[in-house]
């Protein structure tokens, strides 16, 4: 595992992002961690503290373009950027997502990763290469959702799929400028976000095994990182069947926590 010693994580205050958090923490690594819940944002900071990192925890707004640029910048040099941060909801089987869920899910999960991902690619382009040679690393955190059209999820999914698709083409430029970006695919993780959902999660994985598998997949300059591989290759066979039938098969899963505000 590449030992950063300067790394950033938006949604930090739990799940995937607190996991990342913990495995980097150490002496000598500083972190900058972010997410809107104060309380918990400062429990991760104070483990990842007590793992000897030096800690800046700020409660911010991923939506928020101007205050993430300006936390980025200053945040800088930066040896990773991982842009965590993630709500879902969905809509309930046969019933429409509302306005306000569909908006907000693109203003995180979209206009949230652009937020943190454009201004850490300007950072790392001035930044010296290391001794890998590499200038910096960005993970993007999407989702196997990218692969499939879920009617009870539409733009959780839809989301996942443009972050995830900018994400592999972003990277082949970045590349030339010795910056790895790597588009990080999971399945079913235990987090908050899948604690509502009330069926089979097939390779469901504790979040400190996923933030394993995201470094040891950034440490070997993966575009796309898909796990586990099983549930993946399930998605995209998925994704593949005519839209009237994958439609009505994947619409016979149970929607997401239903008509509920995203969290
Ligand atoms: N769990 C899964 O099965 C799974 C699978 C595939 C992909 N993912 C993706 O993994 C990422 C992390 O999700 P998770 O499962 O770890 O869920 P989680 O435990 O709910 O964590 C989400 C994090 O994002 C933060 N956050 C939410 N909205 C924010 C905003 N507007 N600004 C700043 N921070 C915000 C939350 O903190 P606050 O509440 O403090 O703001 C929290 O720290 C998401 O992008 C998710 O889509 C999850």
């Amino acid at each position: 595992m590449i030992a950063y010693r300067a790394a950033l994580i938006t949604g930090a205050s739990s799940g995937i992002g607190r996991a990342l958090a913990l495995v980097l923490a150490g002496p000598g690594v500083t972190l900058h961690l972010c997410g809107r819940n104060a309380e918990r944002l400062q429990a991760t900071a104070d483990a990842c503290a007590g793992r000897g990192a030096t800690v800046h925890a700020r409660v911010l707004d991923v939506a928020d373009a101007g205050a993430v640029a300006a936390w980025v910048n200053a945040a800088g040099p930066l040896e990773l950027v991982v842009a965590n941060t993630g709500i879902s909801a969905g809509s309930g089987r046969g019933a429409a997502e509302t306005e306000a869920q569909a908006r907000s899910i693109f203003a995180v999960n979209v206009d949230g990763v652009l937020n943190t991902v454009l201004p850490a690619l300007n950072l790392m382009r001035r930044q010296e290469r290391g001794a890998s040679g590499r200038r910096g690393t960005i993970a993007v955190i999407a989702s196997m959702a990218a692969f499939t059209p879920t009617p009870g999820a539409p733009s959780y999914c839809a989301g996942k799929a443009a972050v995830d698709t900018w994400t592999v083409a972003t990277a082949h430029g970045a590349a030339r400028d010795g910056i790895v970006m790597t588009s990080v695919c999971p399945g079913y993780i235990r987090t908050a976000m899948t604690a509502h959902n009330r069926f089979p999660m097939p390779g469901l994985m504790e979040a400190d095994r996923a933030a394993a598998i995201i470094l040891r997949g950034l440490a070997a300059s993966r575009r796309r990182l898909v796990f586990p591989w099983w549930v993946g290759l399930a998605a995209r066979l998925a994704g593949l069947l005519p839209p009237r039938l994958s439609g009505a098969l994947l619409g016979l899963a149970p929607g997401k926590h239903a008509l509920l505000d995203p969290t």
